[in-house]
């Protein structure tokens, strides 16, 4: 299978064979072509050489509507919900035709029920699509595609928007989809979830099939060796031996508050220190960063930088006092895919009173040539589409666009979902020298490991309040986890 875009080969003459039934992981860095091949078989793009064939037969799709009717379900990495219509019309979608407007509501509303016991999601099937939160709205995608009862199912990095407990369910349905004798390509970063669910594991590197085997004999550090061609070293910096409890406060919080979302929250992030704020989906944990740079407004409370006092009005305003986020999604925040990497990166910044603005592009070019390997991104990609980028690329784009001019206080909302192990490691560096610089670093993350990693503090937050703080070596998993999960009577009786 060989696909090319443009100038760029994504596919290199591919040879794979996925077995029925079996679990097939696709793994490599970001740009190997792992959504190139999915999209192939999902007859989204059609290869320029090669043949699929699906069950000895030959086939040639020329559309995804082809794929589906030969039984083949695709979840794209990008989500593509309908936002205005319904859950349950988003799970449905296409799939009787036209002909669904006639399946009677209570009947549609049964099979819906059905399913999502089924899968073990809880999502309002008449909620607005686009109202739903990003890990909801994987679930739909989800769903649908088992709506769709396909034989093959393609799932291009499910479980990035998804934390703990519903990454762990995906990866029980994905069983229950091998015991029913049905094929699952599945797409991931997460090596350990890719070693504990697949039978298969093919590596893909610069559009070339690096090896495919059984998952029995790998291991992570053997799969990233192979990915990256090279081994990793230890994936986290060196933390503070100490907090800095002297140093001057990067980002002061007291008292915030937004109903029905976050209650009294008081938190300090002073310069040179990392911070994480743990806790499950629904905690309130986006929407109190948000709130922070003024994408919401909160009833009472204040927020503080570096002597600038908040709340803020909007983004642009929390970027003129020093505060800057880069946001949970690249999938709806933000990127203009039509736009080049050079556009995205210095569009907000030539809107505000910006030394960037002034320099000429030949300058640009030198700024950006040092940022843009920084946060893990060829800085010959300087001049391409960011549409025209992989999902991992795009999030790296977002990264440079905050990071360029060095903010009081970084905000990053799960920053390293669907970045690649390599770059991985990269952005935590970066996250180190920027704290290292004198700003302060609030981290949101699902990822314990990476908040045990990474952090010099970590705020438990759960039904929004903050209910635990941990500092240096007192961060381990389980002091997490306790936080997180501890009973509400508990809280009661305190
Ligand atoms: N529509 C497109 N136009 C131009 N180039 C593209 C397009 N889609 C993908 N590419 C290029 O093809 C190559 C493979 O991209 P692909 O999206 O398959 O990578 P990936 O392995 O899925 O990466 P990630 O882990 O970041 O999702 C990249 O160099 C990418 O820039
Ligand atoms: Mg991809």
């Amino acid at each position: 299978m060989a696909k090319h875009f443009g100038g760029a080969v994504a596919l290199h003459g591919i040879d794979l064979t996925i077995e029925q039934g079996e679990v097939h992981c696709l793994v490599g860095e970001n740009g190997a072509g792992k959504s190139t091949l999915g999209k192939v078989i999902a007859g989204v793009h059609r290869p320029d050489a090669g043949q699929l064939i699906l069950r000895g037969e030959p086939v040639d799709f020329r559309s995804p509507r082809a794929s589906i009717a030969a039984g083949i379900a695709f979840i794209a990495q990008e989500l593509a919900i309908v936002p205005d219509r319904s859950v349950i019309e988003n799970v449905f979608l296409g799939q009787a035709g036209r002909a669904l407007d006639l399946v009677p509501r209570r009947r549609l509303r049964a099979k819906y029920d059905a399913l999502a016991a089924k899968a073990g999601f809880d999502v309002d099937p008449a909620a607005p699509a686009g109202s739903l939160r990003l890990a909801d709205q994987q679930k739909v995608e989800i769903l649908r595609s088992l709506a769709r009862d396909a034989d093959l199912i393609i799932m291009d990095e499910p479980t990035a928007s998804l934390a703990g407990s519903d990454a762990d369910q995906l990866l029980r349905i994905i069983d229950d989809l091998r015991s029913e004798g049905r094929t699952v390509v599945f797409v991931t970063h997460f090596l350990a979830d890719a070693l504990a669910v697949a039978d298969r594991i093919t590596v893909l590197k610069d559009g070339r099939l690096v090896r495919s085997s059984p998952a029995d004999g790998e291991t992570a550090d053997g799969l990233v060796e192979s990915m990256l061609g090279r081994s990793l070293g230890s994936m986290f910096p060196d933390r503070l031996d100490s907090p800095p409890v002297t140093a001057d406060p990067a980002l002061e919080v007291t008292g915030l508050s937004r109903d029905g979302e976050f209650h009294d929250v008081d938190l300090k992030v002073r310069r040179g220190e990392v911070v994480g704020i743990a806790g499950l989906v629904g905690a309130g944990r986006t929407e109190l960063v948000e709130t922070l740079v003024g994408l919401r407004r909160p009833r009472a409370g204040n927020v503080t930088v570096a002597g600038h006092s908040g709340p803020f009005r909007s983004p642009r305003h929390a970027q003129q006092a020093g505060l800057v986020m880069v946001p949970e999604s690249r999938k709806d925040h933000g990127l203009v895919l039509g736009r080049t990497v050079r556009e995205n990166v210095t569009l907000p910044h030539l809107a505000s009173v910006s030394r960037l603005s002034f320099v000429s592009k030949a300058r640009q070019t030198d700024v950006l040539g040092e940022l843009l390997p920084q946060v893990g991104l060829d800085p010959a990609r300087i001049d391409s589409l960011v549409g025209e980028l992989s999902g991992g690329n795009q999030q790296k784009v977002m990264f440079a666009r905050w990071l360029l001019e060095r903010p009081t206080a970084l905000i990053a909302d799960e920053p390293t979902r669907g970045v690649d192990v390599g770059a991985r490691a990269g952005l935590y560096e970066l996250l180190r020298s920027v704290a290292d610089e004198g700003a302060g670093v609030l981290i949101v993350s699902s990822d314990n490991e990476e908040l045990v990693g990474l952090a010099d503090r970590v705020l438990v937050m759960r039904t929004g309040r903050v209910v635990g703080e941990l500092v240096g070596d007192e961060i381990d998993e389980d002091h997490l986890l306790q936080l997180m999960f501890a009973e509400e009577a508990r809280e009661e009786s305190a």
